[in-house]
């Protein structure tokens, strides 16, 4: 192992300069004028995989973006296999002008890399890249067997993996899953995170008059669209944090009292999080601790809302649509399916007959739970133990990867995830960035992890 972690030491540099190249590919999934680059993406993470000494690689036409996949197989039957999977695709770079280096020209200052995808997800996954180069470079081969998928739809839900892992269950057949696409719960404290929340995205779109009307001649005697949603969206949620829709909290599963413990041993200083907001107060379900809040219980979020006349001074118009989206996550046993029927039932019953108003389900996806009493987990402790010279904490994320239950489901599988990214790295805003202490602890980290993985008898 001291060899392999001299090595992850001494080519630090030119691992960087790899990330970099790999950084500047704009691969927004999101923007179809994108298409280009996803396949460009596609191709360099093509090279790079042949280059580390993966077999098998090939670039996979999803009927979305494409997927990238590689193996290494000659560790044995004995040995475990673990699917490391990963995004290339990256979220839009607006508000652009509240970048201060252009999302895909990364900069470095003080040992921290700026731009799109840095810690989301170009950067974590190549983490993994790096352990295997590690390893093979240096022993010609590798502890466990390792299948590596990466793929370039995640930020828009994966709509198209759900039906490659269907087609391609023998291929990506395995024992765990190895995730860095989360979070550590702060700098110097590696974290397993075991929860992921699911999620249901709503649009509620609501039509008042046939046209945009002067204010001054109809105001007051047609109801106008943007009154008429706000009152909607008031009806949500109450003033204690409480989701009003009937039924939704039905198949929530209370928190353990053992599990509220845990979470209150995390340090956590609400003064300092309050600040690094500038808020004043903190505000969610009552009852709840902020942790609980913001990574084990159910919310509701409004994330955009139009109508009207939004331009420079004064318009006076009753606005004829007006249009909100709306995002529930979700906890583990609570399914997207039926949250969105009662999403769309209680707005449709609170929807004043004055104006008209549409719901639609726009994506979803599962939340997750890995059990940490597991030989795999025990080793992820020792791994990250022996990368960052401190015990790891075990922690659930508010984010979501939808494809976590999808691979339980399908593989039968369940994920680890080791996250090296932080809270405050701006992962979906400007000046996204990673921490290349923990991209280099990471490949520290995950190469003990594979030694780990090779010898999962002890860890039983
Ligand atoms: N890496 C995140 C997931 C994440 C976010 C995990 C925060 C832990 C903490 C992932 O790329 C992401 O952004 N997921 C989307 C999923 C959605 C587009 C279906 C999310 O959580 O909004
Ligand atoms: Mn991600
Ligand atoms: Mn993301």
């Amino acid at each position: 192992m001291q060899k392999i972690i001299k090595y992850a030491e001494d080519n630090k540099v030119r691992f960087i300069d790899e990330l970099i190249e790999l950084l500047k590919i704009p691969s927004i999934s999101n923007d179809p004028d994108s298409k280009p680059e996803m396949q460009n993406c596609a191709e360099w993470l093509h090279n790079q995989m042949k280059t580390i000494g993966l077999e098998n690689v090939k670039i996979y036409q999803t009927g979305g973006h494409p997927a990238v996949y590689g193996d290494w197989l000659n560790a044995g039957k004995d040995k475990p296999t673990i699917l490391m999977y990963g995004h290339y695709d990256v979220q839009p770079i607006d508000p652009i002008e509240l970048w201060n280096s252009p999302p895909f020209e990364p900069v470095i200052k003080d040992n921290i890399i700026y731009g799109r995808g840095t810690t989301d997800d170009k950067g974590q996954f190549y983490i993994h890249f790096k352990s295997i180069e590690a390893h093979l470079k240096n022993k010609g081969k590798l502890p466990v067997n390792i299948k590596v998928i990466i793929e370039g739809e995640e930020e828009i839900g994966s709509p198209s993996l759900p039906k490659f892992i269907k087609d391609n269950n023998e291929l990506l057949k395995c024992d765990y899953i190895l995730i860095s696409d989360t979070s550590m719960y702060d700098n110097d404290l590696p974290s397993i995170c075991y929860g992921l929340r699911g999620l249901a995205f709503m649009q509620i779109d609501v039509t008042g008059p046939n046209a945009d009307l002067h204010s001054g001649s109809f105001g007051g005697a047609v109801e106008n669209p943007i009154n008429a949603l706000a009152n909607i969206i008031s009806k949500l949620k109450d003033d204690k944090g409480k989701i009003l829709i009937d039924g939704f909290y039905d198949d929530v599963l209370d928190l353990s009292p053992q599990e509220r413990k845990e979470f209150l041993r995390l340090p956590f200083d609400e003064e300092k999080f309050k600040k690094s907001l500038d808020v004043e107060e903190l505000f969610g379900e009552e009852g709840y601790t902020t942790i609980e809040r913001k990574s084990a219980r159910p919310t509701l979020d409004c994330n955009g809302i139009w109508g009207g006349y939004q331009g420079q001074g004064a318009k006076t118009v009753l606005p004829s649509v007006a249009g909100a989206k709306v995002s529930m996550r979700l906890v583990p046993n609570q399914e997207p399916p039926k949250i969105e029927e009662l999403f769309i039932d209680y707005v449709n019953k609170i929807a004043p007959k004055t104006v008209k108003v549409n719901v639609t389900a726009l994506h979803s996806g599962n939340g997750s739970i890995t059990p940490i009493d597991t030989p795999a987990v025990k080793a992820a402790m020792v791994a990250l133990k022996k990368g960052f010279n401190i015990d790891p904490v075990f922690i659930r994320e508010g984010g979501s990867i939808p494809i976590v239950s999808t691979f339980k489901e399908l593989l039968g599988a369940d994920a680890i995830l080791l996250g090296f990214g932080l809270q405050d790295e701006n992962a979906h805003s400007p000046d996204e960035h990673f921490d290349l202490r923990n991209f280099i602890r990471g490949i520290c980290s995950i190469s003990y992890y594979l030694d780990e993985l090779a010898d999962l008898k002890k860890y039983k």
